[in-house]
């Protein structure tokens, strides 16, 4: 049992009256919702019910699409996010972000993660560098794997290794909140596992939200399940409760796809 998991759960992302607008298009109705730290949280819900929308609002991507409009509360550690003097790229910083499909830069394995933390200004030297290319492929159970050729070409990877590359890209910059947008949906069942005990792993050190398009995945590592429909935040609850005991019977018609 990992040391967050006696702690009472912390909220990390506190959203109140979330509501998305693409133009006229109301793709996210007032929707409530608080992430626990260091929990893994699952997205779920029919195609075009506002998952990635939701996600998307959390680090404030949603304010760079034309048209699209939020407007509502969003806290992170019970501070205002939305707050004008802030400094977007800052709390941008604060989230990292993986794909769906793995999208490493065109260039080195090294070079994939060095350069954010350089953009940054969170590389201090030479050493340092090294440093942050190590733990972050550690810390994505990539390291061994790919320890002797840091120079080569991220492509020359396979597609589960690219995942894991792009897992480790996110948290190189050392992110509170990992956030992935059906990270498994491009990779073959092998690797999938492989980013599944991952996220397992990454949740002790991360607040992880996970939008899933396989229920049994969902009920495997998450720890919280958030469904969505039209827009709407349904339920949100303890995964076991999600699925064993679901309150609503849009969410019980939907879990009961797990099995049927
Ligand atoms: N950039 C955009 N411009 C206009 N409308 C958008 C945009 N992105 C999403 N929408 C609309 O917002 C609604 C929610 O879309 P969203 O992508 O959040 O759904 P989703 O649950 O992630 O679906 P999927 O499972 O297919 O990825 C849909 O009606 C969609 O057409
Ligand atoms: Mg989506």
């Amino acid at each position: 049992m990992s040391k967050t998991d006696d702690e009472a759960p912390q909220v990390k992302i506190r959203m109140r009256g979330g509501n998305v607008h693409y133009g006229d298009n109301h793709a996210l109705i007032d929707v409530d919702a608080d992430i626990h730290a260091h929990r893994v949280t699952a997205l779920m819900g029919p195609s075009g019910c506002g998952k990635s929308t939701f996600l998307n609002s959390l680090n404030r991507m949603i304010e760079v699409i034309p048209q699209a409009r939020f407007t509502g509360t969003l806290e992170m550690d019970g501070r205002d996010i939305l707050d004008g003097d802030l400094d977007v790229v800052d709390i941008r910083r604060r989230f990292g972000v993986v794909a769906q499909k793995p999208n490493p830069f065109p260039v080195s394995i090294w070079d994939n993660l060095a350069y954010a933390p350089r953009i940054h200004g969170l590389v201090h030297n030479r050493r340092h560098e090294s440093d942050i290319v190590e733990s972050s492929l550690r810390r994505a159970g990539l390291w061994d794997e790919v320890k002797d050729r840091l120079r080569e070409d991220a492509f020359g990877l396979s597609g589960g290794q690219q995942q894991r590359l792009c897992i480790a890209r996110a948290i190189a910059t050392d992110p509170d909140v990992v956030l992935m947008d059906e990270p498994c949906s491009a990779i073959d069942p092998i690797a999938t596992q492989h980013v599944e005990d991952l996220i397992a792993e990454l949740r002790h050190d991360f607040t992880v939200i996970i939008i899933t398009h396989n229920l049994t995945q969902a009920h495997r590592i998450a720890d919280h399940t958030a469904f969505f429909h039209l827009g709407r935040l349904v339920e949100f609850a303890a995964t076991q409760e999600i699925f064993d005991n679901p309150r609503d019977d849009l969410t019980r018609d939907f879990v009961a796809g797990m099995y049927g």
